[in-house]
């Protein structure tokens, strides 16, 4: 076999293929590996995505030991880094190109890889990968984040043909994957009945996940997914990797299974109605594709995203956070300055930092009384705010309480000022009948005067209320008849629009770089990395009933840290505000509750949770979660937040039964502890007048902990149980 390699090499030597020598590239995180190898032909393939190998020259050895051998009836195919079409590749594309020439076909092969240390923890590798026919070429990126294990993949296209290309299909990655059996896990939505979880085999053939809606995309799928290779990944056990694309517009996902071992996933924006022409010497961007592999579960997978997220993509990810009381759910739209000025009051009593204003405060000739009329029309209404939104600032900071306020400056109402004045911002189709979400439309922010016109909107709150120290930043619609009415290419639209938000953001941004932002859309149809990198929160859903959000909550847990998820206890739900106050706290504390109706010791109780929450907010926002028994297929969920140290946890645990129980039976057993530390274990949050049956004297070993567990003694009476474990 040695001696055949040798003389086919010294063969091709002397007939002048010296492409065959290999090239292999290594782009490297802590524990594992992306390879990246050419083959004969100089195409660039991916051959492995696992653990590190122990030696590093054994990575050349991979690619031949992959027998796939297409016969003469069978599909030639490769393992390319990043698969263009229109002649080899005839499975699903990450690129189709049509040319300037009219041709499209497109063959890329290997031409320059460059690496750049960034810092200790970051490199970015550069691969440039040509069309020998064209003078084309698209360059992979790839930034490996190596104590998180994570790696964004992007690509960035240009050309210098004689005339404009046409980018049919412009996807950020392509992964190929090589197992037995592959299983998808994602999560679909709808309002208030986010992140519903389904996985599944993915048999053969095509399953894409993909957004059209322009903007609220994640109304009916999470752009993030994971998948586990051989079989389900568990919470700790099993390969898995985890993605995310990074792009608030429409997206698609797509994971086919080819032949028998192979899935390859590519994830991308939505190339539906949206051919994009690229002039020559233009630079095109995709958006980043966000993935760590895991060889130990879905839990650690889960960790390394929210290890990145806070370090890197969450604005101030590692930053503070404000408490909320959020006038939304207890006033709607009906209120006054005199309401607002008790709110803030009640704000303080509390003991949360902001009274965050919602929809309501604005339009004048047709004022927001409901959700028929004045969106876009950013004045205060003079009728309900007598004293102006400057002076609930200023009662605010009396109140020695922050202000926050709500916009949702991407829509307009038919019934508005804005929408009489300028039609011309509004997306539509002139010739055909308005349809509305929510009774609204979207404005066109591919138009630049949309853009400062949305920017304005927030500079002048910002100049009109300086004190404003929280926004929450709302989109309620989707986009019907999509059609910008001054865009020349309409199939730049659903792209240009994101840019135009990010542009706003951007400029948002660069004035006012830290004020904390929630981002929400009905609910949790937009969260993705992009946005996230903009807003330091996301409001994950409209349905706050304590029991869904365990759920709810779980769900985007295994792609975003808690520090990022705002969770408000409110009316909904017939629990008890403990229950309730206990769910919200695994996140960003927030409340939508009429205080002065609080009983005398609910009250006593939200008070005291408030100092409790503030008392260990830290290591639900900056420590690790470890998700220890889900809500599914248990009696009692319970998921745990560790310190850095390992010297503190916090547990959290409920009781989901919908049947009779006598509740935890079995110890549970908990994670991310410290085997050789020694802990005290108390229950804390306790409702006024309620003794726990825990024994807080008692000290229990980190191993033992994690071994044997604890029971939290959570049951149809205990319905839920929060542990501070402590170590002496
Ligand atoms: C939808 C959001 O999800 C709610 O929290 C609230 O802000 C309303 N919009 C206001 O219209």
């Amino acid at each position: 076999m040695k001696r055949k390699n040798t003389l086919f090499f010294l063969l091709s030597m002397a007939i002048g293929l010296n492409s065959f020598a290999q090239k292999t590239i290594e782009i490297a995180t802590k524990s594992n590996v992306l390879i990246l190898e050419t083959d004969r032909d100089n195409t660039l393939l991916s051959t492995y995505l696992g653990k590190k190998l122990d030696n590093v020259s054994e990575y050349p050895s991979i690619q031949a030991l992959d027998k796939y051998k297409p016969g003469s009836d069978d599909l030639l195919n490769k393992r390319e880094a990043y698969i263009a079409s229109g002649s080899l590749n005839l499975l699903e594309p990450a690129l189709t190109v049509t040319h300037a020439d009219g041709n499209k076909s497109t063959v890329l092969t290997f031409s320059d890889v460059k690496t750049e240390q960034l810092d200790q923890n970051r490199k970015l590798t550069s691969i440039i990968l040509k069309d020998l026919k064209y003078n084309f070429q698209v360059t992979l990126k790839y930034l490996a984040y190596f104590n998180e294990n994570v790696i964004e993949q992007w690509a960035e296209i240009e050309h210098k043909e004689k005339g404009a290309v046409v980018l049919n299909k412009y996807a950020s990655a392509n992964l190929t994957l090589s197992g037995k059996k592959f299983f998808l896990k994602n999560q679909y939505s709808g309002a208030t009945r986010e992140m519903r979880s389904e996985e599944q085999q993915l048999l053969h053939g095509i399953k894409t996940i993909d957004s059209k809606l322009g903007t609220r995309t994640n109304l009916l799928h999470s752009s993030s997914f994971m998948v586990s290779v051989d079989q389900p990944a568990t919470e700790d056990m099993g390969e898995v990797i985890a993605g995310s694309l990074a792009w608030t517009g429409n997206f698609k996902l797509d994971f086919e299974t080819f032949d028998e071992y192979y899935l390859r996933v590519t994830a991308g924006i939505n190339n539906f109605s949206s051919n994009y022409t690229l002039k020559a010497g233009e630079n095109f961007v995709t958006p980043r594709f966000i993935y760590t592999y895991s060889s130990a579960g879905k839990g650690l997978a889960s960790r390394n995203l929210h290890d990145w997220a806070r370090n890197y993509q969450i604005l101030d990810g590692k930053g503070q956070r404000s408490t909320i009381l959020n006038n939304w759910e207890t006033t709607y739209f009906d209120f006054n300055d005199e309401k607002l000025n008790e709110l803030t009051k009640d704000t303080k009593k509390l003991g949360v930092d902001v009274f965050l204003l919602d929809d309501g405060w604005f339009g004048n000739k047709y004022p927001r009384n409901g959700s028929t009329s004045g969106l876009g029309d950013w004045q205060y209404n003079k009728q309900k705010l007598k004293n102006g939104i400057s002076s609930l600032g200023k009662e605010a900071t009396a109140s020695g309480v922050k202000f926050g306020i709500w916009i949702e400056p991407e829509m307009v109402n038919p019934k508005s000022e804005l929408y009489e004045n300028h039609p011309d911002w509004i997306i539509r189709q002139p010739e055909r009948k308005e349809y509305y979400m929510r009774n609204q439309l979207v404005l066109d922010l591919t138009n630049p005067k949309v853009q400062d016109f949305i920017y304005k909107t927030v500079d002048d709150i910002f100049k009109e209320v300086p004190e404003v120290a929280f926004i929450k930043w709302d989109c309620n619609s989707l986009i019907y008849n999509a059609n910008s009415p001054t865009l020349k290419n309409q199939d730049h639209f659903y792209l240009e629009y994101i840019r135009g938000l990010n542009s706003v953001l951007d400029r948002i941004r660069k004035k006012y770089p830290k004020t904390p932002m929630m981002l929400c859309a009905g609910g949790g149809s937009r969260v993705d990395y992009a946005a996230l990198q903009h807003f330091t929160e996301f409001w994950p859903s409209d349905n706050t009933n304590p029991y869904d959000r365990i759920f709810i909550q779980w769900e985007y847990s295994y792609y975003f840290p808690s520090i990022a998820v705002d969770n408000h206890i409110t009316d909904m739900g017939k629990q008890p505000i403990k229950f309730k106050t206990d769910v919200a706290m695994m996140g960003k504390l927030g409340y939508d509750v009429r205080v002065n109706e609080l009983s005398k010791n609910d009250l006593l109780f939200s008070q005291n949770a408030v100092k409790t929450y503030n008392g260990f907010k830290d290591i639900i926002w900056h420590g690790q979660q470890y998700r220890l028994q889900d809500p599914y297929e248990n009696k009692i969920a319970s998921i745990a937040y560790v310190n850095e140290a390992k010297d503190q946890a916090i547990v959290f645990n409920y009781h989901v039964a919908t049947l009779f129980t006598n509740g935890v039976i079995l110890p549970i057993k908990l994670k991310g502890l410290d085997p050789a530390k020694r802990y005290k274990i108390e229950e804390i949050n306790m409702y006024p007048g309620t003794k726990s049956p825990i024994d807080s004297t008692k000290v229990y070993s980190g191993d033992f902990l994690m071994k044997v567990g604890f029971n939290p003694e959570a049951n149809a009476y205990r319905t839920s149980v929060v542990l501070k474990i402590q170590a002496i």
